[in-house]
């Protein structure tokens, strides 16, 4: 659980009381940790050693400003996918010139507004958006930056929604077109290469397909100099996933996983971007959510709580586990087991199947592990206001976005009757 302690049997994020959020900001709400992102972003920028590197951190994994800001000052870059992305950047003070821009759909504007703004890199999806980034670089009379991503067909072996480097994906260039690719960009009068880029896929738990990318982009890497084709950088996207079930150990460091990109790349004078997410913020979150009430059925009890799917979608999405315990620590021997579910319309509106708990109604639940792909994965569904979210940093706790009002949710709809 990482940043989350119990001190006289009550759960803390860093030195704040999760009673203390709840009863200011109220349920649900997610909290997130500064030490701990600090810390996770510093694991993996000391690992490179002296490799030249840059960690462009994944904002959909978690753009709220304010982690963006803290990330910015850390000396982060940033990967985006969309202009929003972008605009989330420029808004909390992050340089464009250490901007990854990546998507396979990429628009027109989207474009443009990526070279206005001098981004670091665009990583090309498709022969056809090099044509277009070379049109749109003409127009407004630049030269644009980019770099080809190759999908190399290796399976990550992680949950196949979240698999993306293999040939029946829809990302990237095949690994066996790249050369291609590449001569094509140089033959384009408004492109200059910078880079080569791939990514293979999210929650990645094994080094091996990392091992695996890192070599074969080495050998791409070899055979277009051969070509006359030279790089400033190589992105090896981001992945390495985090521990959900703490019971679980062997799970990969920061420090094994930059290690084996650097040897199996082993390009030592060459700068590595990666683009890691999860790693970050996604063990430096806990949602908090309040028993509603308790309802036994012939096979099974439901803890029925105030978060719910549209608050954190991953069990339903990818059967994703997140650990949840009782925020006020109870005795094991009174658990009861559980399925904790929140009030949506939908039986995939769940957050945990048979979790052993000692709660009531009213109970507080603190759920982990929810840093990465929780808040900006929330919806509206029910006509649910989306929660507050808030950060801690020892006894400091601060308000990073307010909780949505109905109002809030009606107001442009009201506009158009
Ligand atoms: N770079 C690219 C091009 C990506 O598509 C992604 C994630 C990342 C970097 C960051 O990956 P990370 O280091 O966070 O694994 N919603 C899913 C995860 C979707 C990941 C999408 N792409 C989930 O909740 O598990």
């Amino acid at each position: 659980m990482a940043f989350l302690t119990y001190h006289n049997q009550i759960l803390h994020a860093e030195d704040v009381p999760l009673p203390t959020i709840a009863q200011h900001f109220g349920t649900p709400c997610y909290v997130m940790s500064q030490t701990r992102i600090t810390n996770n972003w510093q694991a993996l920028d000391q690992a490179f050693n002296q490799q030249p590197h840059s960690i462009c951190y994944s904002v959909k994994a978690n753009g709220n400003l304010s982690i963006l800001r803290l990330l910015n000052e850390l000396g982060s870059g940033f990967d985006v996918v969309s202009v929003g992305e972008l605009e989330r950047v420029i808004a909390a003070g992050g340089n464009p010139h250490k901007v990854v821009f990546s998507g396979v759909g990429k628009q027109p504007h989207e474009i443009r507004r990526a070279l206005e703004e001098n981004i670091k890199c665009l990583n090309v999806e498709s022969m056809a958006e090099l044509h277009t980034i070379n049109t749109i670089a003409h127009e407004l009379g630049k030269h644009a930056p980019i770099s080809i991503r190759v999908n190399p067909n290796i399976d990550a072996k992680t949950h196949p929604y979240i698999s993306t480097g293999l040939s029946d994906n829809k990302f990237g260039i095949p690994i066996d077109e790249a050369e291609n690719a590449y001569l094509t960009a140089q033959s384009l009068e408004n492109l200059i290469i910078v880079g080569i880029d791939c990514h293979i896929g999210s929650q990645v738990r094994e080094l091996e397909p990392f091992a695996e990318t890192a070599k074969q982009i080495r050998l791409l890497i070899a055979s277009l100099r051969a070509k006359g084709i030279t790089f400033e950088h190589v992105d090896l996207g981001g992945g390495l996933g985090i521990n959900y079930h703490h019971e679980e150990s062997n799970f990969p460091s920061p420090q094994d996983y930059i290690g084996i990109l650097c040897d199996n790349l082993n390009m030592p004078e060459l700068e590595i971007i990666i683009e890691p997410g999860r790693s970050i913020v996604g063990n430096a979150g806990v949602l908090i959510t309040q028993v509603i009430g308790i309802k036994p059925t012939f096979s099974k009890t439901f803890a029925i709580v105030d978060a719910a799917m549209n608050d954190l979608i991953r069990p339903a999405l990818y059967q994703g586990w997140h650990d949840i315990v009782t925020v006020k620590q109870g005795s094991p021997e009174s658990n009861a087991v559980y399925d904790v579910v929140g009030p949506v319309c939908e039986s995939a509106d769940f957050l945990g199947h048979e979790r052993p708990l000692n709660i009531e109604a009213e109970s507080l639940l603190a759920i982990c592990d929810t840093g990465a792909y929780t808040n900006c994965m929330a919806s509206n569904y029910n006509t649910r206001p989306r929660a507050a979210e808030v950060l801690v940093h020892g006894e400091q706790i601060t308000l990073i976005k307010p909780r949505e009002s109905i109002e809030d949710l009606l107001a442009g709809e009201k506009q158009c009757l």
